[in-house]
C-alpha cells in the first residue's frame, strides 16, 4: 500500500527522537543498540524470554491523566508501537560519570553481576518495579524479576541486593539475624567482612527521576482528530488508526493483515518462523479497545487491555466483590500470574492472547470454563461469540473472520454455588509455557454437593484448546466424591488421548497429568464444598501450593588474620572491579564496540540433513538479496580449511560431506545483520542423504562409532572381587547434555587493518591464543600479523573455547575476501544448533558390596555422545574416568570411557568438564546400594570414604581430612539428623506432597592433566603517574579473575587497588596464552602477575629505602629519571602434570578441591513440581583471595548444577534436528529455582601449598554439588514410591524433570494411564 509516511515520535532517556523512516520490522532493541548507540540494552534471545533487553516504557493515558510504567522486552516491541511513548534505558538512569542509580549500586555491591550481560536488565525490571512501588514485598520482587535470566549468580545476591530495598521484616538487613553479618548478630559475628554495609547505599529518591517528556502529554491530550500513521518499511507496512471505524475499515479492505498489539506473538513468528506480512495494523492507538464496562453480570475487558491491566482489574474485583461471586476472577488471577513473565504480560493483549489460539493458552480454558464470550466487530457487523469448544477451530485458528476483531471480552460474575479453578503444570515454575494447563468449573445446587452443571477445558493435549465434555456429563446430577471421580477418570483418558507421536513428546506425563490436575481440582472442590458447609464428613488433605518464600541466607566468609595490614586487600570480599559499569551499561561486549566504517555482517547458512553429500550449493538467489554482498564457502578458505583436535580434522566450512544438522555450510556477507539473515535465507543446498545416521548412543555402541582413544583404568582386580562379595547388584544411568546458555552469544569482530595483511580479532573467547592461531592457519598467515583482543566475555562456561575459534575463522575469511570488517553475532538459536554443549553420557554398572554396606567393586562403563566431531571429547571421556571413584575409598574399582561419533552437533568443553557426569554416576550407585540394603545412603556415603592418607584409583597420593572436614561441618550446618526425622514425619503426614533431603561430597582435581596448559604469563606495566596496567593470560569471563588479580597487584606491589588497571587480555601483550578453564585462571595467572609485580617492586627498591617516607608516585618518577624499566613480564611454569593411560597411574591434578553439600526439596508428587527449601554447602576453597568473588563461583556453578540435573533438557527429533533453540523451549534455572534458604560456609584455616596465597581452583567443582537436589528429589520420590509398597533401587535418569520425577513415583494415576510400547510408534523427541 502507498500512503504518506508518517513521522514517528518517542523519547529515549528524556531525549526527544524523531524518525523519518521508521521500519515497522526494526525492533527497539536494535534501535537503540545501532542507531542511538545505546549498547547498555543487551540482546540474549530476541524472543523475550531471557528478559536481557528489558527497558522501562512509560505512556500517558488521558482518560485517567496517570502515567503508566511498565517493564518490557525490547527486542519485541516494533518501534512503530512506540509512538507516543518514553523509553527508559539503563543509561538513562544512572552512570559511573554523574550518578549511580540505587538499583545499579546496589547490584553491584551485593556481588549480583558477574560477567554483567544479564545486569541492565535486571535493573531495569528493578527500577520499573520501584517507579510503581518505592516499597516493594519480597514477593513483589520475585514477581519482577521472574523472566530475567541469569546464567552466572543463582541468583541470590541479586535478591539480597534488592532485598533491602523492601520494608518487610524478612529483609535480612533489618532483622537482627542479618544474613551479611553470620547466623549470629553478636560481637564475634560483627567483626566478620561484610560485603556491604546498608548505611552506605544511596537512598531510594523518587524526586530524582527523569519526568514524562511534557510534549508527549500535550500530544496525547489533543482532542482534534487524531491522524492516522503510515510506516512502509522494506518488506512490511504498518498502518495505525487512531479510531475503530477506521480500524474496522481497513481490516474489510486488507482482511489478511494482522492486528499488531503486544507483538508477543506475531514476533517470534516473523522472527523465528520467517512470517511475511506485507501489510500490519496497529490498534494500539484505538481506544475503545482499552476500555472497561461494568454490568451487572460481570465485566467487558477492552481486548486491547495488557495482561498486566487484566490482572489488577481482577484483583481489585475479586477484593471488592463478595467470594462466590468472583471465583471465576480469582482463578484467572492465578493462572495470569503465571503467566510468561511480567515483561510479556505488560506487552501481550487479551485479544491477542484468545486470537493467538495456542494449543497450551493459559487463559483461554479458564475463558472457556467459566462461560466467557467476546464481542467482535467487522465494518457491516456486531457480534457476540461464547467462547467454547467451537470457537478454537484447529490450531492456531478461531471461528473469527478475517475481517474481524474482538473489541472485548465479558468475564461473568460466578454464581452461589459455582466454583472454578485453573491449573497448569510448565517444566519450569515461572516464566515458561504449561505442558497441559486446564479450566475448570462446576455448579452445584444450592446446599448440596450434588453437581448441576460442569465444563472442563484442557490446554496442551491436542491442536487446540478442548473440552473434556463427556468427562464433564459422566458427573452430570453425580455427588463429588471420590467413587464419582474414579469412574470420570476413565472417560477423561478415553476422550483426552494423544498419539505417543504427538507434537511436544512427554505424552505418557501429559495424559498423567490429565489426570492429576482433575483430582487436584476434585480436591480443591471439596474444600470450598466443606468450607461452605455444602459436604459433611471427612475431606483428604488440601495440596498446597508449594513454599517460595525465599530467607535471608548465609554466606560465611573467611576472616583475614589479625596481623595483616588493612591496606591488605588479599582476602578480603572485594566487589567485581567491572560491576559498577556492568550495572550502568557502560561495560563493553564484543557487540558493544561501534562499527566501523563500512563493516559488514554475517549469518550463517547451516545444514539441514544429519548425513549427507552436499550435490550443489546454489547462491544465486541470495546475491541478489538487497544488500548482500558475497557468499562464504569452503573454497574461499586461503589457508588450512580444518580444525583439528585430537587427530581428528573438523571442516571450517563443510566441503563435501555434512554430518549433522546445523554444520555450518556458507556464510553469507551483507551490510546489516537483517540483509545477511535474508541471504542466508536464499541459500539452496542439495544434497544427497547418506545411510544410516547414527544419533544416539545406543545406535553408536551397536556399531563400534568411537572417536579413539577409548580408556580403560582399573584398581585391584575386579572380575576377581566380585567372587567374594554379599550382594551384587547392576545398574544404569542417563544423563542429558547440557546447553551452555551463557547470555551473550558467541560473538566477533574481525577488523583487517589493510597493512602487511594485520587482522584485529574482538573475540568473546576463553582461549585468544587458539583463536588467533586458528585465524593465522585459515588464512595461511603467521600468528605476528593476528592479534586477538577480549575485553570481556559475556558467560562462557567453556563454550567459548575451541568453537569461537572456528567461528571466527569464518568471520576472518570473509573479512580477508571483502578487505572490511566483518562482524558476527549468533542469534540464540544457531547459537544453541550450532556450538554443542555438555556431552550426554550412558552409564552401565556393576557393583560389588557386603552386607553392612562396604563396597568392594565396582566395574563401570562410561559412554559420552560426542557429536560429529572428535573437538574435545576424548578428554571428556579422560576425566569421566579419573573422577569416577570421587569420595570412595573402592579397593577394586574398574572404568571404561569412549566418546561416542553421532551424527549431532560436536559437544565440547562445558564447566566440569565430564566431571559433573562422573561423580553422578558414582553417587547414584552408592544410592543404589543403599536401597538394596535399606540402609541410610549417608552412612553408606560415610563408610565407603577415604580416610587417612589416601591413593587415587591412578595411584595419585592425596589427605581427604578436609573433605571429611566439609562433610561433618556442613551435617552440623543443616542439622542432618534433625531434619531428616522431620522430613520422614512430613512424608508421614503427606500423601501426595513428599519431602527429601540429600548430602554429597565432591573430591575435585585442579589444574589440567596436559601439564604444558598450565603456563602463564603477565605484563605489567608502571607509567610515570604511578598508575599500573597489568596484563595478563586470562580471559574476564565474571569468575572475577581480573578482580582478583587486581588484588594480587596490589598485594605485591603494596599500592591501593585503586591505582591498578586491567584493560582487556590480548595476544599482543601475553602471547601463547592458555584457555582460562580447568578452575586454574586464577592459579595459573596469579602467580604470573606476582613474579612481574615482584621483579618491578625489587627494581625499586633502592629508591624506597633511599627515601622511605615518599610516596608511590614520588618513588615511580624517580625511577623513571633513574632510567629503570617500570614494565615487567612475568612467568608462571605450572606444575608438570601428566597421566599414563598404558600404566593406569599419574599425577593430572596439582591438588583437590574438596567440598559438601546438602538440600532439601519438597515435591509436589502429582505433578513433579518441586522446591529446593535449603541447601547449605561447606567448602574448602583454601584461603580465599577474593570471598565474596569465590561465593559467587560457587552459588552460581551450584544453579548450573540444579539446572543440569533437574531441569534442563535438549530435545532432537528423529532426524537429528534440534528443537531446543531458545529459552521457550530450553529452561535454565530462573529466581523460582534458586532454593529458599542457600547457605555458604568457606571452611576455616585451610592451607594450600600449591596455589597462589594458599588459595584453590574453585569455578567448576560445585556444578556437580546441584546433585544434592537430584538426590534429594529421589529420596522424595522414594517416599513416595513407599505409599504404593515400592521399595528398593528404582530408576531415575538425569535431569530428574517433573516428568520423570512424577512417573517414577508410580502411583495409582500413573498406573491408570497405558504406557505406549517402545518400537510401535516414531517418538518426537529421541534420547540421544
Ligand atoms: C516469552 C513468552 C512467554 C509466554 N508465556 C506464555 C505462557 O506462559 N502462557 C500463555 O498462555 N501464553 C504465553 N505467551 C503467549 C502470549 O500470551 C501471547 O503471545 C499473547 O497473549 C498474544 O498477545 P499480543 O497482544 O502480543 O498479540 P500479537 O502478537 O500482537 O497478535 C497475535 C495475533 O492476535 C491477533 N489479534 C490481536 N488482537 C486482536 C484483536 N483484538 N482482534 C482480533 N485479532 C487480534 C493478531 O492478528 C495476531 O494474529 C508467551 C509469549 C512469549 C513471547
Ligand atoms: S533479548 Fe529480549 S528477552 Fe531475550
Ligand atoms: S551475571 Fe548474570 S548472566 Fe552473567
Amino acid at each position: 500500500m502507498t500512503a504518506a509516511r508518517s513521522a514517528l515520535l518517542f523519547f529515549v532517556n528524556g531525549k526527544r527522537v524523531e524518525e523519518q523512516h521508521a521500519d515497522p520490522e526494526t525492533m527497539l532493541l536494535s534501535y537503540l543498540r545501532d542507531k542511538l548507540r545505546l549498547t547498555g540494552t543487551k540482546y540474549g534471545c530476541g524472543g523475550g524470554g531471557c528478559g536481557a533487553c528489558t527497558v522501562m516504557v512509560s505512556r500517558y493515558q488521558p482518560r485517567t491523566k496517570t502515567i503508566l510504567h511498565f517493564s518490557a522486552t525490547a527486542c519485541l516491541l516494533p518501534i512503530c508501537q512506540l509512538h507516543g511513548a518514553a523509553v527508559t534505558t539503563v543509561e538513562g538512569i544512572g552512570s559511573t560519570k554523574t550518578r549511580l542509580h540505587p538499583v545499579q549500586e546496589r547490584i553491584a555491591k551485593a556481588n549480583g553481576s558477574q560477567c554483567g550481560f544479564c545486569t541492565p536488565g535486571m535493573v531495569m525490571s528493578m527500577y520499573t518495579l520501584l517507579r510503581n512501588q518505592p516499597q516493594p514485598s519480597m514477593e513483589d520482587i520475585q514477581e519482577a524479576l521472574a523472566g530475567n535470566m541469569c546464567r552466572c549468580t543463582g541468583y541470590r545476591p541479586i535478591i539480597d541486593g534488592y532485598r533491602t530495598f523492601c520494608q518487610e521484616a524478612n529483609c535480612c538487613q533489618l532483622n537482627k539475624n542479618c544474613c551479611q553479618n553470620g547466623e549470629n548478630n553478636n560481637g564475634a559475628e560483627r567483626d566478620k567482612p561484610q560485603l556491604f554495609d546498608k548505611e552506605d547505599f544511596q537512598l531510594l529518591d523518587p524526586t530524582q527521576e527523569l519526568i514524562f517528556p511534557p510534549e508527549l502529554i500535550l500530544v496525547a491530550e489533543r482532542t482534534a482528530a487524531p491522524e492516522t500513521l503510515t510506516f512502509p518499511g522494506e518488506r512490511m507496512s504498518l498502518v495505525s488508526p487512531a479510531s475503530l471505524d477506521e480500524l474496522l475499515e481497513l481490516k474489510a479492505k486488507h482482511p489478511e493483515a494482522p492486528l499488531l498489539m503486544g507483538n508477543t506473538h506475531l514476533g517470534p513468528n516473523i522472527k523465528f518462523r520467517g512470517v511475511v506480512h506485507p501489510l500490519l495494523i496497529s490498534a494500539v492507538r484505538v481506544q475503545e479497545l482499552f476500555e472497561v464496562s461494568h454490568t451487572p453480570a460481570g465485566v467487558w475487558v477492552g481486548a486491547g487491555c495488557s495482561l498486566t491491566e487484566l490482572l489488577t482489574l481482577l484483583q481489585k474485583l475479586s477484593s471488592e466483590g463478595r467470594p462466590e461471586h468472583t471465583e471465576l476472577f480469582r482463578a484467572l488471577t492465578k493462572q495470569l500470574k503465571n503467566l510468561g513473565s511480567q515483561q510479556v504480560r505488560n506487552m501481550a493483549t487479551l485479544g491477542g492472547h484468545v486470537i493467538s489460539a495456542y494449543p497450551n493458552s493459559d487463559l483461554n480454558p479458564v475463558l472457556a470454563a467459566g462461560n466467557c464470550k467476546i464481542r467482535v466487530a467487522s465494518s457491516s457487523q456486531r457480534r457476540e461469540l461464547p467462547l467454547n469448544q467451537e470457537f478454537f477451530v484447529s490450531f492456531g485458528k478461531t471461528l473469527l473472520r478475517a475481517e474481524e476483531i474482538v473489541t472485548s471480552v465479558f468475564i461473568p460474575f460466578t454464581t452461589k454455588g459455582e466454583l472454578v479453578s485453573a491449573l497448569r503444570h510448565a517444566p519450569r515454575k515461572e516464566a515458561a509455557f504449561s505442558t497441559v494447563t486446564c479450566g475448570m468449573r462446576v455448579l452445584f445446587g444450592e446446599g448440596s454437593s450434588v453437581v448441576r452443571d460442569i465444563s472442563l477445558y484442557y490446554g496442551g493435549v491436542g491442536p487446540t484448546t478442548v473440552s473434556a465434555a463427556r468427562t464433564g456429563q459422566a458427573l452430570i446430577n453425580k455427588q463429588w466424591s471420590e467413587s464419582a471421580l474414579s469412574q470420570a477418570y476413565d472417560v477423561l483418558l478415553e476422550e483426552l488421548d494423544l498419539s505417543p507421536s504427538a507434537p511436544g513428546g512427554k505424552v505418557h506425563f501429559r495424559r498423567v497429568l490429565t489426570l492429576t490436575l482433575f483430582f487436584k481440582f476434585h480436591l480443591e472442590t471439596l474444600h470450598k464444598l466443606k468450607h461452605m458447609g455444602w459436604t459433611s464428613g471427612d475431606v483428604p488433605e488440601e495440596l498446597l501450593t508449594l513454599p517460595s518464600d525465599i530467607e535471608p541466607s548465609v554466606q560465611e566468609f573467611q576472616s583475614v588474620s589479625q596481623a595483616q595490614s588493612v591496606e591488605d586487600v588479599v582476602g578480603r570480599p572485594v566487589m567485581h572491579k567491572a560491576a559498577l559499569s556492568q550495572a550502568t551499561g557502560e561495560a563493553v561486549y564484543c557487540d558493544d564496540l561501534p562499527p566501523t566504517q563500512g563493516e559488514l555482517c554475517i549469518a550463517l547458512v547451516t545444514s539441514s540433513r544429519s548425513y549427507a553429500k552436499i550435490k550443489q550449493l546454489d547462491v544465486c538467489a541470495a546475491l541478489q538479496e538487497p544488500g548482500v554482498m558475497d557468499v562464504i564457502t569452503a573454497a574461499d578458505i586461503p589457508g588450512k580449511k580444518v580444525c583439528t583436535h585430537s587427530g581428528y580434522d573438523e571442516d571450517i566450512l563443510a566441503q563435501t560431506e555434512v554430518n549433522c544438522v546445523g554444520q555450518v555450510v556458507c556464510a553469507v556477507v551483507a551490510d546489516s545483520r537483517a540483509h545477511a539473515k535474508r541471504g542466508a535465507a536464499a541459500v539452496r543446498v542439495q544434497y544427497e542423504d547418506l545411510p544410516d545416521p547414527i544419533y544416539t548412543i545406543q545406535e553408536a555402541v551397536e556399531r563400534s562409532s568411537y572417536f579413539e582413544p577409548r580408556r580403560e583404568i582399573e584398581r585391584g582386580n575386579v572380575s576377581e572381587a566380585f567372587q567374594s562379595v554379599d550382594h551384587i547388584y547392576e545398574g544404569s544411568i542417563r544423563l542429558g547434555g547440557q546447553e551452555h546458555f551463557y547470555m551473550e552469544t558467541q560473538s566477533m569482530l574481525v577488523v583487517p587493518l589493510g597493512e602487511e595483511r594485520e587482522m584485529h580479532l574482538y573475540v568473546s573467547t576463553q582461549w585468544p591464543t587458539s583463536t588467533q592461531e586458528t585465524v593465522a592457519q585459515t588464512l595461511s598467515l603467521p600468528s605476528n600479523r593476528v592479534v586477538c583482543h577480549v575485553k570481556r566475555v559475556g558467560g562462557a562456561f567453556g563454550g567459548k573455547v575451541t568453537k569461537t575459534a572456528l567461528l571466527t575463522s569464518i568471520t576472518a575469511v570473509a573479512a580477508w575476501k571483502t578487505n572490511r570488517a566483518v562482524r558476527c553475532v549468533l542469534e540464540r538459536g544457531d547459537d544453541m544448533l550450532i556450538t554443542g554443549g555438555r556431552h550426554p553420557v550412558l552409564a552401565k554398572y556393576k557393583v560389588g558390596f557386603m552386607s553392612d554396606g562396604r563396597i568392594v567393586a565396582a566395574d563401570l562403563e562410561y559412554y559420552a555422545n560426542a557429536g560429529h566431531s572428535a573437538d574435545e571429547s576424548t578428554l571428556v571421556a579422560e576425566k569421566i574416568l579419573l573422577h569416577m571413584d570421587n569420595a570412595y575409598n573402592i579397593p577394586n574399582l574398574r572404568g571404561r570411557g569412549a566418546a561416542c561419533r553421532t551424527n549431532l552437533p560436536s559437544n565440547t568443553a562445558f564447566r566440569g568438564f565430564g566431571v559433573p557426569q562422573s561423580l553422578l554416576v558414582m553417587e547414584n550407585l552408592l544410592n543404589d546400594v543403599a536401597m538394596t540394603l535399606g540402609m541410610p545412603v549417608d552412612q553408606v556415603r560415610e563408610l565407603n570414604m577415604y580416610r587417612g592418607p589416601s591413593l587415587t584409583h591412578y595411584q595419585m597420593p592425596f589427605s581427604p581430612d578436609n573433605m571429611l572436614l566439609c562433610w561433618d561441618e556442613c551435617k552440623r550446618r543443616c542439622e542432618y539428623e534433625t531434619r531428616r526425622r522431620a522430613v520422614d514425619q512430613f512424608n508421614r503426614q503427606h500423601r501426595w506432597k513428599k519431602r527429601g533431603l540429600a548430602i554429597v561430597p565432591i573430591k575435585y582435581g585442579i589444574a589440567f592433566a596436559e601439564g604444558f596448559l598450565n603456563q602463564a604469563g603477565a605484563l605489567v606495566h608502571i607509567y610515570k603517574d604511578g598508575s599500573v596496567l597489568v596484563a595478563h593470560a586470562g580471559t574476564e569471563m565474571g569468575q572475577g579473575v581480573h578482580t582478583k588479580m587486581q588484588q594480587v597487584a596490589s598485594r605485591e606491589l603494596h599500592i591501593p587497588i585503586s591505582k591498578i588497571y586491567i584493560s582487556e587480555t590480548s595476544t599482543s601483550t601475553v602471547p601463547n596464552t592458555c584457555p582460562s578453564a580447568a578452575s586454574f585462571g586464577t592459579d595459573a595467572n596469579g602467580m604470573a602477575v606476582k613474579d612481574a609485580c615482584q621483579t618491578l617492586y625489587q627494581r625499586l627498591q633502592p629508591i624506597i629505602q633511599e627515601n622511605p617516607q615518599g610516596s608511590w608516585e614520588s618513588w615511580v618518577n624517580k625511577a623513571f629519571f633513574d632510567k629503570i624499566s617500570l614494565s615487567a613480564t612475568g612467568f608462571y611454569r605450572g606444575p608438570d602434570l601428566y597421566m599414563n593411560w598404558e600404566q593406569m597411574e599419574g599425577r593430572p591434578y596439582s591438588y583437590f578441591t574438596f567440598g559438601a553439600c546438602f538440600s532439601e526439596v519438597e515435591l509436589d508428587c502429582l505433578t513433579g513440581d518441586y522446591r529446593t527449601l535449603r541447601t547449605d554447602m561447606v567448602m574448602d576453597v583454601g584461603r580465599s583471595i577474593n570471598p565474596s568473588v569465590d561465593i559467587g563461583q560457587l552459588e552460581g556453578a551450584f544453579m548450573q548444577g540444579l539446572g543440569l540435573y533437574t531441569l534442563e533438557e535438549l530435545k532432537f527429533g528423529p532426524s537429528g534436528i534440534l528443537y531446543t533453540r531458545g529459552p521457550t523451549q530450553y529452561k535454565i534455572p530462573a529466581v523460582c529455582d534458586m532454593p529458599l534458604s542457600f547457605n555458604i560456609y568457606l571452611l576455616p584455616n585451610c592451607n594450600n601449598p600449591h596455589a597462589i596465597y594458599s588459595s584453590k581452583g574453585l569455578g567448576e567443582p560445585s556444578v556437580f554439588l546441584g546433585s544434592a537436589v537430584f538426590f534429594a528429589i529421589k529420596d522424595a520420590v522414594c517416599a513416595a514410591r513407599s505409599d504404593s509398597g515400592l521399595t528398593g533401587p528404582f530408576s531415575l535418569d538425569s535431569p530428574a524433570t517433573a516428568e520423570r520425577a512424577c512417573l517414577a513415583t508410580n502411583s495409582n494415576f500413573i498406573q491408570k494411564v497405558p504406557a505406549s510400547k517402545p518400537g510401535a510408534f516414531r517418538p518426537w523427541a529421541l534420547e540421544i
